[in-house]
């Protein structure tokens, strides 16, 4: 019944981890030093006697002009035995073209030390500067996907990081939320997806950076219908802006049509928020069977981050059992935050704000925070 529970997941992504940071040590330390000789030794090679004074800068200078003037004058002027002074002049040339390697070595280190290390990380294939995209999904309206958008996307900012909000529903509430008339608005995710407008074209600066809906949007699904690869048009948008951002939250429409399509198949995770009610959670069969068809044939990655209760009232039974009924279920898919009533979430985007900036000490900010929180725990995991 589960598609992929989180700890799946993040065994899975734990392993590919320590992989890759086994790989990276063991290129790190090493790939410095035979870089260092590999470098090194053509460079000295052409020119072994007069490189060696010019890069020498302090412990080694004092070496240099002793071994060149002592191998013409001592053994002439004293008795010294000559083979001695000859081994210990090698010695000293020796010991010298060790250290000129380690000079030349340090000279080209910085740039070559980077060039080492970047494949590791940054390989065209797997860039590191990839967002965490999180869509926020449940076909049931009214489950509080908007209000989890924007405030998550606010306490993440909070907390740090670039986020962007796209909002990818006709509705146009995200938009609204943010003080922005969608009616107003020249350009939209519309033009993203169906005339292929870069996104961030229409990326407003607000309270956070969002990507607005105007209700050309409804239109939409129609129009992007006899589209080549109309599932992956917002992951194809995404390409240009991923650096850009740490996390980039898409709030989606009550439906499981193309739109909220093409957010799943740009994601690597799903929120999904459940009204704690009985009927809010018959819904999450359909969505899980929506997000396995995705994973079968659009996008592998895309797994369920956890499932939000929201709306929840602990002085009612019936909310209370909503929860348990969730957790037995769906047991540690569920997030340990809890988001409970509060009319505040209702004033604030009446004033064009997340409940953070309008009332950033209340209990209703801090239940987004405390969220924040426990997304970016599961992340690191
Ligand atoms: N924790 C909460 N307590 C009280 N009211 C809330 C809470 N969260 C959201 N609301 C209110 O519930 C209503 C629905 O929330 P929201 O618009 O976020 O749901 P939605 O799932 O995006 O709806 P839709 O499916 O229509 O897009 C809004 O009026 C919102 O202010
Ligand atoms: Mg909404």
């Amino acid at each position: 019944m589960r598609i992929l529970s989180r700890k799946n997941h993040d065994r899975a992504k734990q392993t590919r981890e320590t992989e890759v940071e086994a790989a990276a040590e063991q290129a790190t330390p090493e790939a410095a030093a035979p870089t260092a000789t590999a470098t090194v030794e053509p460079s000295p090679a052409p020119s072994p006697e007069p490189v060696a004074p010019t890069p020498e800068p302090a412990a080694a200078q004092p070496a240099t002009p002793a071994a060149g003037s002592e191998v013409k004058t001592e053994p002439a002027a004293e008795p010294v035995p000559v083979e001695e002074e000859l081994a210990q002049v090698e010695e000293e040339a020796a010991a010298e073209e060790t250290e000129i390697r380690l000079k030349a070595a340090d000279l080209l280190a910085p740039t070559r030390r980077e060039f080492q290390t970047l494949p590791t990380h940054q390989s065209p294939e797997q860039p590191v500067d990839r967002a965490e995209v999180i869509s926020f999904a449940n076909q049931k309206g009214g489950v509080a996907k908007t209000t989890s958008t924007l405030n998550l996307a606010v306490a993440l900012s909070e907390l740090g990081n670039r986020v962007l909000c796209i909002d990818l529903d006709p509705q146009g509430n995200l938009t609204m939320s943010q003080g922005i008339d969608p009616d107003k608005c020249e350009k939209s995710m519309y033009d993203v997806l169906v005339n292929d407008l870069p996104i961030s074209e229409v990326i407003a600066h607000r309270e956070i950076d969002i990507a607005v809906a105007s209700i050309d949007l409804a239109g939409a699904e129609i129009a992007m219908s006899t589209k080549i690869g109309r599932e992956r048009s917002l992951e194809n948008a995404l390409k240009e802006i991923h650096s850009e951002y740490d996390y980039i939250c898409i709030d989606t429409p009550p439906s499981l049509g193309l739109l909220t399509i093409n957010a799943l198949t740009a994601s690597n995770k799903v929120i999904v928020p459940v009204q704690c009610e009985y009927l809010s959670m018959r819904g999450l069969v359909q969505l899980q069977g929506t997000l396995k068809m995705i994973q079968e044939n659009l996008n592998p990655d895309v797994h369920i981050e956890g499932i939000l209760p929201t709306m929840f009232d602990s002085r009612t039974l019936h909310a209370r059992e909503a929860v348990s009924i969730l957790e037995e279920n769906f047991g540690d898919l569920v997030f340990k935050s809890r988001i409970r009533k509060a009319v505040k979430f209702a004033e604030a985007p009446v004033r064009g704000a997340s409940v953070l900036k309008y009332d950033p000490e209340s209990r209703a900010a801090s239940y987004y925070r405390n969220l924040a929180k426990e997304v970016l725990s599961d992340g690191s995991s």
